[in-house]
């Protein structure tokens, strides 16, 4: 097994809004449509869909909504034999505007029944892969247990710290590739990331807190990234932008596929560049992706 991710499955329920409602505001949407989402499910598809063997252990609710997203990922090649089902499956409420930007609002629901039991449980799921990829839709203590075991066992651990939040340096220490967005950045360090100079100190921080290497997500401006040994920039690629819900999670799981593959840090960006840049091009968070995109 290439992956073993341990994250978020949600249903997404999607409106194409003029613009992202304001305070106190009603407003119409232009249309409305249901996608597979959840950050871990995203990046567990893409992944799967660049070739990748990947294992998915989170929780889905006992309702169809949980039967719909099991029954997606394994059409998409992911394996569902840790997804449990317990309460409600997790749903996100997203309005999308027509230059592609959107505005979230998370249920977690069983996202936030994941919990260290059950990673303990499947410990040896994640013993036996690459990587482990993670992201921050289910419980801190859950995650912290995930990475403490993959760290046992000398696995390559990406955190997609999204959404934000402070996390300990117990967490960070153990954490290989670490990928937040600019804002996330802000959050995690509490240095405005305006200028390429705090973006450096930012990351020089979360190295010197122990992450391997750090690589940040700027939409349009591309993406920087830093460890011990070298930094640079890649370049975002134009597109046409329809909607942007999951190109972080695109650029994550095509990260991921790049780093089990064996191929270099910066290649490995590049080809994750190319995924996102595809994926926002099309409405939802899991399109299908084109054998193409790996020429
Ligand atoms: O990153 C996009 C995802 O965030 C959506 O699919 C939604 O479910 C939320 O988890």
């Amino acid at each position: 097994m290439d992956i073993a991710l341990v994250g978020s499955i949600n249903i997404d329920l999607v409106y194409r809004v003029p613009y992202i409602v304001n305070n106190g505001e009603t407003l119409h949407s232009v249309s409305h449509s249901v996608h597979f989402g959840g950050k871990g499910a995203n990046q567990a598809v893409t992944a799967s869909q660049l070739g990748a063997d990947v294992h998915f252990i989170g929780k889905v609710g006992e309702d169809e909504f949980g039967e719909h997203a099991i029954k997606n990922l394994q059409d998409k090649g992911v394996s569902v034999d840790s997804v449990r089902k317990e309460g409600a499956t997790g749903q996100a409420i997203i309005q999308v505007t027509d230059v592609g930007d959107n505005a979230i609002v998370l249920f977690s629901g069983a996202n936030f029944l994941v919990t260290p039991k059950q990673i303990e449980q499947e410990a040896t799921i994640i013993s036996l892969s690459k990587v482990l990829l993670l992201q921050l839709e289910i419980p801190l203590d859950t995650v912290e247990r995930a990475v403490e075991i993959a760290s046992q066992h000398g696995k390559i651990v990406i955190l997609n710290p999204a959404p934000s939040q402070k996390l300990p340096n117990s967490l960070l220490k153990n954490i290989t590739f670490l990928t937040p967005n600019e804002t996330e950045l802000a959050q995690l360090t509490g240095i405005e990331t305006t200028t390429e100079e705090n973006i450096r100190s930012a990351c020089s921080l979360l190295l010197d807190k122990g992450v391997g290497t750090v690589v940040v997500t700027l939409g349009s401006k591309g993406s920087f990234y830093m460890n011990r040994k070298e930094s640079g920039w890649v370049q975002a690629l134009s597109v046409d932008t329809i909607d942007t819900t999951g190109a972080g999670d695109a650029f994550n799981g095509a990260l991921a596929v790049g780093l089990c593959r064996g191929d270099s840090l910066r290649s490995s960006i590049e080809f994750a560049t190319k995924v996102a840049a595809y994926v926002v091009t099309q409405m939802g968070a899991q399109p299908l992706i084109p054998d193409s995109i790996m020429e």
